[in-house]
This record gives structure tokens, sequence and C-alpha cells, in this order.
């Protein structure tokens, strides 16, 4: 026989032993999951829903693109708006877009992880007779005619003027098209279409500069400390860098911090030149201090435009298949006071 007290000892355990299961299983299930909705039932609005599937937060760029996309499809804006962070994977959007579909929501609005494998959903969408919008990044050429339109950036036109930009400041710096310059660069997620466009377009200026290496390029998955892990791997294995070419700012902050702890400079008066990608407000003081030589911006705001869209297609007009933000290019030399001041993100 128990006596009370060990009974009470036993509850003692057995109670918070249950709850702390509970938290583990609930949390378990969000991880898995990996999809974060406010509760909807079809039909109950007049507002129009809309089922915004994110590819992730892997960068302050992103953040902006969330903050961009949920300040514009607002209650007081008519809409009910529906978000899942799909944390970086193909398969949770897919679930998203498949629960977006069975709830029967208005617009399904996504930004693509990578470009392939999407056909399947987006035929599922088409037959519900749910227009389908792009952000940011484009899914593969032949799936595009499933989705109505896309918003988002010019990353192939961002290589571009990143090679660009390259060019002139060699040209500045009496550099001959006898001496080799040493190339890295840090791609973003494999497959996405922002960090393929990138690097097409820097390799298409590079292809007409015999003496500019590309000596690797490497995957660090647009995040800080995986750029971090890259550009140290780059630095034990060439000692001769001279630019590195990072395609997001989150990997730039990353990689710098590893050229840093090496005992190398960079920069305006440094060693290596950094180009970047983005402009984020962090990114932008780096490069009024001289520290980021020149950084390509990457628009996040994309929900006016992704509205805009929206009440067109409401309205029964036709809509562009392609609409691009603007974007602009900062160096030491436009990076205002008022620049900074604006930056919010
Ligand atoms: O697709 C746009 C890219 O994705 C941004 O450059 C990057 O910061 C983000 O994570």
């Amino acid at each position: 026989m128990k006596t009370k007290k060990q009974y009470n000892r036993l509850l003692f355990i057995f109670i918070p032993t249950v709850m702390i299961f509970l938290t583990v299983f609930v949390w378990g299930l969000g991880l898995f999951t990996d999809i974060e909705e406010e509760p909807y039932v079809s039909g109950e609005t007049d507002r129009i829903v809309v089922g915004v599937s994110q590819l992730g937060s892997e960068s302050g760029w992103r953040t902006a693109n969330t903050e961009s996309v949920q300040s514009v499809f607002t209650n007081e804006n008519g809409y009910f708006l529906l978000f899942s962070n799909a944390r970086q994977k193909q398969e949770n959007q897919i679930k998203a877009i498949r629960s977006f579909i069975s709830q029967r929501v208005d617009y399904i609005v996504f930004a693509p992880v990578v470009e392939n494998g999407w056909r399947t959903v987006l035929q599922e969408a088409k037959e519900a007779g749910i227009p389908v919008i792009m952000m940011d990044r484009k899914v593969e050429a032949a799936d595009q005619e499933l989705c109505v339109s896309w918003v988002g950036t010019d990353s192939r036109q961002e290589g571009v003027k990143a090679g660009r930009w390259l060019e002139g400041h060699l040209r500045d710096k009496g550099v001959t098209g006898e001496e080799t310059v040493n190339i890295v660069v840090l791609t973003g997620t494999e497959g996405a279409s922002s960090a393929i466009g990138r690097s097409e377009g820097f390799r298409e200026v590079a292809r007409d500069h015999a003496n500019w290496k590309i000596l690797e390029e490497k995957c660090a998955d647009f995040t800080s400390a995986k750029g971090k892990e890259v550009m140290e791997g780059f630095l034990r294995k060439y000692p001769e860098i001279d630019v590195v070419v990072s395609q997001n700012d989150d990997m730039t902050f990353g990689a710098i911090e590893a050229i840093q702890e090496a005992g190398r400079t960079v920069g305006v008066h440094g060693e290596i030149s950094i180009i970047s990608f983005d402009a984020v407000h962090d990114a932008l003081e780096m490069v009024a201090a001289g520290t980021i030589n020149v950084d390509i911006e990457c628009n996040p705001n994309q929900g006016g435009y992704l509205s805009q869209v929206i009440s067109m297609l409401e309205k029964g007009q036709e809509v562009e298949k392609d609409y691009y933000v603007e974007e602009d290019v900062f160096t030491i030399d436009n990076v205002t006071e008022e620049v900074l001041r604006e930056r919010n993100y």
C-alpha cells in the first residue's frame, strides 16, 4: 500500500512529466507541419481571402518582404490573410498551397523556394479556379503559364549590375587585362531563381574578361552562418582572393567576419573587394563606412504591387505576366544620411 506522502510524490513527478510531454508534442506538431495559419472557415467572410506561402525567414530581406505583404493584406484593406511560413522546405509550401486550395481561398500568392517541382500543385490550383501569383522568385519557365502573374526583382539584371560595377572598379584602379583578378562567389539557395539569375548575370559579364578568374562558386544558403563557414573554407583554400561576390547581405555579414578574423582587410581601402546584394539598412551602413564596396539592391517591398494585381483581377482587367519592382545600386558615393534614414529594414 502506498502512503499519502508517496502518492503526493508520484503526482509531483507525474504531472510535470505529462506537461513536458504535451508541450514537446504540440511543439513537435508545429515543427513537422511547418504551417502557421490563422483559423479561417471557408466562405465565412466577404473580404478577399489571400493565402500567402512565404518560403522562410532566412534573411533580413525576407523579414522585410513578409512585413510588406502582411502590411498590405489587412482587414482594413478588405483582405483576409492566411499566412504560412515554409521554413525553406518545398514540401511545406506544397502542403500550404494544398491547404489554401481546400479552404477555397480567392487568391494564392507564393514565393517559390526553388524553381522546379511545382507543376502538379499549380495544376491543382488551376483546376480549382484559384489564380496563383508568384512573388520574389519564379518557378521554371514551363510552369509559369500556370500562374497568372509575378511580382519581383530582376535577379539576372542584378548579376549583370554587379559585373558592370566590377568592370568600372578595376578600370578605376588601373588593373590591366593582363592581371589576374581572383574571384569567389557565395551563392544563395541551390535551385532558387534569384541565385540562378544572379550567377548567370555575373557570369555573362565575366565572360568578356579573360583575366577574371572565378576560383569557385559555393552555396551558402542566403544565411549569415553559412556565409561565414563557406568563406572560411575559401580563405583556407585560396591564398589570393581579390573579390568576393556574395549573393545577399546576410551571407556578406558572415563572410566579412570570416575575412576579418583571418586578419585580412575588406572594402574600399582593403585587400578584398566586397560585392553584395539586397541593400538592407545594416549593409548600407557598411557601404557608407567603406566596408562593403557595392550593394546591388533587391527590393522586398512587393506587397503594394501584389494588391494592385489582385484589385485589377477583381475588376476583370488584364494583368501583365511580370511586374518588376524598382532597384538601385549603392556605393559609398550615394548612401546618404537620407537613404539610411528611410531604409527601415
Ligand atoms: O530571393 C531573394 C533573395 O532571398 C534575397 O536576396 C535574399 O536575401 C533572400 O533570402
